[in-house]
């Protein structure tokens, strides 16, 4: 499952409602900042790496095949927040999809490769999971956090 699998058909008029209203929804100077719904769910999967990488110091496998399930099938932001995502990275959504489709597809070949016990390969596949995290972080993590905690 992938964050951004919705019908865009459907969202196309909140989309249009919310970008309208965006400077006067988010982003208020005087309200603390509510944490997304979306740093939730990365700080579970950055539990997950680590999970992971303790089971693979333990060549407990069974643990890395179920743990990069979690990570591979992670849960979405609700359909508001979605809303409020798209609206803030517009053109830059395929982009975000393909990050995240990158992760679920990494994700879901180290729990195969674990499945087969084979150490280097479980490690060199983890190193793919890493990288495919990276690079979106790379591009997004800064704009995300500057747009919506005015961090910069
Ligand atoms: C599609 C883009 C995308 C992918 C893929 C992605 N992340 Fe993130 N991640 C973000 C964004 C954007 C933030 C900032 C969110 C925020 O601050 O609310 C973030 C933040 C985080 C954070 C919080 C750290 C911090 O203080 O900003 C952790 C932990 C994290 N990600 C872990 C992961 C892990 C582990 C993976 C891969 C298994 C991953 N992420 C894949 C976009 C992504």
């Amino acid at each position: 499952m992938t964050i951004f699998h919705i019908n865009t058909a459907a969202l196309a008029t909140g989309f249009a409602l919310i970008t309208a209203c965006s400077s006067l929804l988010a982003e208020n100077d005087n309200e603390p900042v509510e944490p997304l719904a979306l740093f939730a769910i990365m700080q579970e999967m950055g539990e997950n790496m680590q999970t992971i990488t303790a089971a693979i110091v333990s060549e407990d496998w069974e643990t890395v095949v179920e743990t990069s399930t979690l990570i591979a099938d992670h849960p979405q932001p609700p359909l508001g927040e979605k809303i409020r995502i798209l609206a803030f990275i517009g053109t830059d959504v395929s982009a975000f999809k393909d990050h995240d489709g990158k992760t679920h597809q990494a994700a879901q070949q180290l729990g195969q490769v674990a499945e087969s016990e084979d150490g280097e390969a479980v490690i060199a596949a983890f190193a793919d999971l890493q990288r495919s995290c990276l690079s979106c972080h790379q591009r997004f993590r800064q704009s995300f956090k500057a747009h919506f905690y005015g961090q910069q």
